[in-house]
């Protein structure tokens, strides 16, 4: 106490904060499955096994990921990444724990708009099957009791720390507040990044305070409240910012549809 309080402000900086995905702490695979890393080595490279947006094992051969992490969002078109794949089993991404599994087939909801980002859902279909003990059940059709505001959720993803381009090798999640839909439709009706749709998506996050949030690279990725995937990692302005909390797409509104994929 005496050392540390004798070192010089600039030197008495905190030892390096397990935080990150915005204002979380460290997550491993081993507990969290059903956390997978939607990959492409040929478009982002090695380092970090080729991760560009999270997903969620749903059954033994499907992912749930967001529809937008299909698409080049500056040309609008569907991209179709040739060596598209989803890491499990790798809470390091710079490591080589798990395996690799190759996507055969992509399914994106009909009514997804790349414009509104409503709809914001796909299906992964792997190339070989995996272990049924690792998924992750989805919230009922209709639910409306996960989206209560002030529900506890947390959300999981190799994605951007602070949002200014600090993405980590390993996985993280942070707990976030379901925010309620009348504060997310003010604070979010015709902003740049986009207009809260109440019937296809749901806010979370410390809406006052900011702080805690997805960002970038985390989008796909699974919000689980009380054991269920209930929302994906959609968009939101900014990260962790007040009055901007992060958007999710609703997966009550449209999870009939996914498993009519499983
Ligand atoms: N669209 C982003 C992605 O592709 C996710 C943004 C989430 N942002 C937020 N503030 N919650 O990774």
């Amino acid at each position: 106490m005496v050392l540390f309080a004798a070192l010089p402000a600039a030197l008495a900086v905190p030892a390096t904060p397990a935080e990150a995905i915005v204002g979380g702490v460290a997550a491993s695979t081993s507990d969290h499955p059903w956390m997978v890393a939607v990959a492409s080595r040929s478009v982002y490279g090695d380092l970090r096994s080729g991760q560009f947006c999270g997903g969620t094992l749903v059954s033994p051969t499907k992912v749930v990921t967001a529809a937008h992490c299909l698409y080049d969002e500056t040309t609008g078109q569907r991209v179709d990444r040739p060596d598209l794949s989803v890491v499990l089993g790798r809470t390091d991404l710079a490591g080589s724990a798990g395996r690799e599994v190759s996507v055969v087939d992509t399914w994106v909801d009909p009514n997804y708009e790349l414009s509104t980002n409503q709809w914001d859902v796909a299906v992964l279909t792997l190339a070989e099957p995996q272990d049924p003990g690792s998924v992750l059940p989805m919230v009922s059709q209709g639910a409306t009791a996960p989206y209560a505001a002030g529900t506890d959720a947390t959300v999981f993803g190799w994605g951007d720390l602070h949002g200014n381009g600090s993405y980590p090798t390993t996985l993280h999640e942070v707990q976030v507040p379901m925010v309620a839909n009348a504060t997310c439709s003010a604070d979010y009706h015709s902003g740049p990044s986009g207009t809260f749709d109440p019937r296809t998506m749901a806010c979370a996050g410390q809406q006052a305070l900011g702080g805690r949030d997805a960002c970038q690279g985390d989008s796909g990725g699974p919000l689980v409240v009380a054991g269920r995937l209930v929302g994906i990692v959609s968009w939101g302005e900014g990260c962790a910012e007040p009055g901007h909390p992060g958007v999710y797409t609703r997966l009550s509104a449209m999870v009939s549809a996914v498993r009519g994929q499983l």
